[in-house]
Order: C-alpha cells, then structure tokens, then sequence
C-alpha cells in the first residue's frame, strides 16, 4: 500500500488547498506534520504566483490539537523552541491571504490554527476550543492572543480559562468564524471566496494584508511570554498525570469492549 502525504496539496490557478491527512488521528499536529506544513509554507511564501491558501482537514477533524503524545514527551526546552508557536506564526505572516476551511474538531492547536488564518468558514458540526487546562498546560501558539483579538477578552478568558468546547453557530456569533455553511458546500464556498480574492490585484491584496497585521497581535514578545509559561507547565506533574490519563483511554475501550464481547 501507498503511504499517503500528510498533507495533500492541490493547487488551481493562484490558489492552493492543503487537506490535513491524518484522518485517523483527528488530523492531530505531530512533527511530521509540522513539518510539511513548514515545506508548504516555505514554498509558498516564496512564489509571486500565489493568491491564496485554503487549509481544511481529511475525515471528521480540521484538527483535534497538536499530538498529545507526543506533547507528553516534550520538556520545558521543547516548550521554549516554541514548536507549533514559530509554525503558526510563518503561517499568519505567509504574504497572502489564507481560509481556514474548518469541517470538524478545531482544538488546541487545531483551533490556534484556525486563527492563525485570515479567514475561517465553518461546517455545522464543526467544533471550537482550547481544552488545554485541561491537560495541565496552556493554549501557547497564539491563543492568548489571537482569540482575545477576535472575540474580545472576556469570551477570551472565559474560553482559555474553562477548555470549554463551542460550536460552529457559537462560534460565528461571538465572531470567531465569518460564517457557517453546510458540510456539502463547505469547499465550494473557500474556493469561491479564494477566487474572489484571486481576481483582485494580488499587489493590491498583499499590501492589505500587510498593513492589516499592525492591527493582529503576535511577535517575539508575545510568543516568548506564551513559551516560558508553557515551559513551566510542560515540567508540571499534573501535565503528565493528566495527558497519561488521556493516552489511557484506547487500551482502557479495548478492554471494555473485549468484555462486553466475551
Ligand atoms: N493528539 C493525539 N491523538 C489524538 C488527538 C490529539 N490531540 N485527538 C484525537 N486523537 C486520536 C485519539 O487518541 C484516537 O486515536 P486511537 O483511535 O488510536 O485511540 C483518534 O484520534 C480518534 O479520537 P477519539 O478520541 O477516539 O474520537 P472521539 O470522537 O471519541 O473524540 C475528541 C474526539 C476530539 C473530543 C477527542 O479526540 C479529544 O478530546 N481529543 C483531544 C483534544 C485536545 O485536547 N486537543 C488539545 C491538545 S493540546
């Protein structure tokens, strides 16, 4: 069998879509898929023909969060190389505009990527949040910064502070998605508002661009302060009790369902 690309890329006139492919673990953000993000990214940047970027996700996840497992592992140094926080960050600065194009689970990380974007259309079952307090750590690629800057503070805090999880009709009415569409027309509407975009003059839309991100918060500041915070909580024993409590879960179904089966 062929390996299939962590990320599929699909590109039409000016425009590219990136389809997330790691279906069968809610598209979760694991190195890998840093870092072919990274290479697309990269590319991308460095092409005067791209218009837009569309990101969205294979299955039933945009993206659940970075990759718990892998989160368990990494210490307060791994916190400080600011891992999904410098990915995130090359992603709001590509210098075209970018959709997220969210058709399930934007969590954690998922969601802090979702923001990172210029523009966010949603499916009905999509879903919204940061649970990472609830993991024993904090959202630190840009969400103390960038959900404040798109619903206010005080949806902020009360969203960072709970871990609650929201869905798509919430999140477009406390202004964190533009708009909600149906499953089925989901990729239509990105690709036709890629297009629209594509049609404008494309020096015309980077300057935009760059004159609207002296309004969106981000830079070394931000992301040092997010970094160090995280790297205190990633050395925390709650951290490791409470992502071990998570990672337990498979074998815990297993044995359940092999004892109802018996
Ligand atoms: N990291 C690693 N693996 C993840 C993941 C993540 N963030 N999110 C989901 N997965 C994996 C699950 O472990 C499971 O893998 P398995 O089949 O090998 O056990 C698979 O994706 C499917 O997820 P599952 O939990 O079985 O689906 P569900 O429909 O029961 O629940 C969620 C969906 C999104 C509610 C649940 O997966 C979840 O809470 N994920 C973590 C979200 C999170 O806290 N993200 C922030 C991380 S900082």
């Amino acid at each position: 069998m062929t390996e299939q690309p962590l990320l599929l890329r699909t590109r039409r006139d000016g425009v590219w879509l990136w389809t997330l492919n790691r279906p069968d673990k809610l598209n979760s953000l694991d190195q890998a898929m840093v870092d072919a993000l990274h290479q697309a990214l990269d590319e991308a940047a460095g092409d005067p023909d791209v218009r837009c970027v569309i990101l969205t996700g294979a299955g039933r996840a945009f993206v659940a969060g970075a990759d718990i497992a892998q989160l368990r592992q990494r210490r307060h140094a791994d916190a400080l190389r600011a891992i999904n926080a410098g990915l995130l960050d090359k992603l709001a600065r590509l210098p075209v505009p970018t959709i997220a194009a969210v058709n399930g689970f934007a969590l954690g990380g998922g969601c802090e990527l979702a923001m990172a974007c210029d523009l966010r259309i949603a499916t009905e079952a999509a879903k919204f949040g940061q649970p990472e307090v609830g993991l024993g750590i904090m959202a630190a690629a840009g969400g103390t910064y960038r959900l404040p800057a798109l619903v206010g503070l005080g949806m902020a805090r009360e969203l960072l502070f709970t871990g609650r999880i929201i869905d798509a009709t919430e999140a477009a009415r406390i202004g964190l998605v533009n708009r909600v569409v149906p499953a089925s027309e989901l990729l239509d509407v990105a690709w036709d508002l890629a297009r629209e975009i594509a049609r404008a003059d494309p020096l015309a839309v980077r300057m935009s661009k760059a004159a609207l991100a002296q309004h969106t918060p981000g830079g070394p500041a931000l992301m040092a302060f997010e970094s160090t915070a995280q790297a205190v909580l990633f050395e925390s024993p709650e951290k490791f009790r409470r992502m071990d409590a998570f990672l337990a879960r498979k074998a815990e179904r297993a044995a359940r369902k092999a004892a109802e089966e018996s």
